[in-house]
C-alpha cells in the first residue's frame, strides 16, 4: 500500500536550511530558517533559560502529564506577556488560553476552534504570508482569501490595497495578521494603521487572528504587541497564536499558546473546552519542558529581568545588523537599501529574482529563500562584506 507514495518536494524553508548545512564551502552564509544566530553563527541558549533549567532539574519530581490546558503558570505568564499587565479583558475574565506545541500548535488549535464555530469561515491572509500558514490552517478545512500587503516596488506595506481588499471581509470571517516582524517581509503596520483595522473589524464584524511569533525582536516586548493590544482593547473577540521559540529561544521545546479573548467569561469556558477537545484529538497533551521554563521565567522577577535584558540585546543586535547590511549593500551596489533598516525583526526581502537567489546559492554559497527572504540574524561581522559583494554582483 505505502509503496505507491511519491517523494514529496523538500520544504521551501527547511529544505534550504538542510542544503546549507550540507554545503562544505567554508564561506557559506545561512540566511534561511528564522532562528536567531549570534556573531559566531550559533543559536544560543538564553542564560535565563539555562538557570531556569538548572532549578527545574533540581526540583522536578515527576514526568507525569501536564494538565491538558498546559502549565497554569505558563498560561498566566504568556497571557500577561502578550496582552499586557493592564489588559482589561484579562481583568474581566474574558481571556483563556491553552499551551500548545509551539506557535504552529497554537495556529492549529485556534483553527480547529474557528472551524467548530464557523465551518464556512474564510481566513484572509496577507500576500505574502508565512508559507506554512496555508497548509496548517487549511488542513482543518478553512478556506482562504488574500489581501494585498507587501508592495515590492516601494518595499513597504500597501495599506490602501490592504484596506480595499479587507472591505470584503464580513462577520464570521477571520483576518490573519502578523503581530509584529512580518514573516516574510519585515514590513509592519503602524499603530495608526492597526487602529484602522480595529475600526473595520468593529464595523464589518470580522475576527482578527494574530500570529505573534516574534514579540520582542522588533522594537521591544511592549512595543511589538502594541497593535495587538489596541485590537484587544476595542474588540469583543481576538484570537492570538503566541510562540516562545524566538523570544525565549525555546525552538525545539515547542512552546506556544493559543490565546482567546472572548466576549464574556462563560463564553471563555466554552471556548477553552473546545480547544481542549481539539488538542486531545490532535496531540493529546502538551510538552512540558519549555513551558515549565518559560512559566518560571515569566513569573520570577530576577529570571524575568535577566531574560528581558538578553532579549533586548538580541533585538538591538538585529537592528544594528539591519543598519550595517543596508550600508554595505548600498556601498557595493549603489542601489537604495534603506528599507532594510526600516523593516523589523528577522526577515526582509532583498528584492532579488528567483534566478538571482539561485545564483547566489550556486556561485557563492549564500543561502536565502527563492523569494530573496533573508534571516537578518544570519548576518555577522565575518560574512557581511562577502554577502554584500555577492548580492551586488548578481544585481
Ligand atoms: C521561518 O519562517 O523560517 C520560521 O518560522 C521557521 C519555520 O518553521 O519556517
Amino acid at each position: 500500500m505505502l509503496e505507491q507514495l511519491e517523494q514529496m518536494p523538500a520544504d521551501p524553508i527547511l529544505g534550504l536550511a538542510a542544503a546549507c548545512r550540507a554545503d562544505t564551502n567554508p564561506d557559506k552564509v545561512d540566511l534561511t530558517v528564522g532562528i536567531y544566530m549570534d556573531e559566531q553563527g550559533l543559536c544560543p541558549v538564553f542564560a535565563a533559560v539555562q538557570e531556569a533549567q538548572r532549578l527545574l532539574a533540581q526540583e522536578e519530581t515527576t514526568k507525569a502529564y501536564l494538565p491538558p490546558a498546559g502549565d497554569p503558570l505558563f498560561n498566566q505568564g504568556i497571557q500577561r506577556l502578550v496582552l499586557g499587565e493592564d489588559c482589561s479583558a484579562l481583568a474581566g475574565g474574558r481571556v483563556t488560553s491553552i499551551q500548545t506545541p509551539g506557535g504552529c500548535g497554537a495556529l492549529r488549535i485556534a483553527a480547529e476552534v474557528i472551524h467548530a464555530a464557523a465551518p464556512d469561515a474564510r481566513v484572509w491572509v496577507s500576500d505574502p504570508t508565512w508559507p506554512v500558514h496555508i497548509p496548517l490552517l487549511g488542513s482543518v478545512g478553512l478556506a482562504f482569501q488574500t489581501y494585498r500587503y507587501y508592495e515590492p516596488l516601494t518595499h513597504g506595506v500597501n495599506f490602501d490595497g490592504m484596506v480595499e481588499d479587507l472591505k470584503a471581509a464580513r462577520a464570521g470571517d477571520i483576518v490573519l495578521l502578523h503581530g509584529c516582524c512580518h514573516n516574510p517581509c519585515g514590513a509592519d503596520l503602524t499603530l495608526q494603521q492597526w487602529g484602522v483595522i480595529a475600526d473595520m473589524a468593529q464595523q464589518q464584524g470580522f475576527t482578527p487572528f494574530i500570529d505573534i511569533a516574534y514579540q520582542g525582536l522588533g522594537d521591544g516586548l511592549d512595543e511589538d504587541a502594541a497593535g495587538l493590544r489596541l485590537l484587544v482593547s476595542r474588540l469583543p473577540e481576538v484570537i492570538v497564536a503566541a510562540s516562545c521559540s524566538k523570544n525565549l529561544g525555546l525552538y525545539r521545546e515547542r512552546t506556544g499558546a493559543a490565546i482567546f479573548v472572548c466576549s464574556g467569561e462563560s463564553n471563555a469556558n466554552a471556548i477553552l473546552s473546545q480547544a481542549l477537545v481539539a488538542a486531545r484529538r490532535v496531540y493529546s497533551m502538551p510538552p512540558a519542558h519549555g513551558a515549565l521554563l518559560a512559566g518560571r521565567i515569566l513569573a520570577d522577577e530576577q529570571l524575568g529581568a535577566m531574560w528581558r535584558a538578553e532579549l533586548q540585546g538580541m533585538c538591538q543586535r538585529i537592528n544594528g545588523l539591519r543598519s550595517s547590511l543596508r550600508h554595505a549593500l548600498e556601498r557595493y551596489s549603489g542601489a537604495d537599501f534603506a528599507f532594510i533598516e526600516q523593516e523589523k525583526g528577522m526577515f526582509s526581502f532583498l528584492g532579488l529574482s528567483v534566478e538571482q537567489a539561485v545564483r547566489l546559492r550556486e556561485e557563492d554559497a549564500v543561502y536565502m529563500l527563492n523569494s530573496s527572504r533573508i534571516n537578518v540574524a544570519g548576518v555577522n561581522a565575518n560574512n557581511l562584506d562577502y554577502l554584500a559583494k555577492a548580492v551586488a554582483r548578481v544585481l
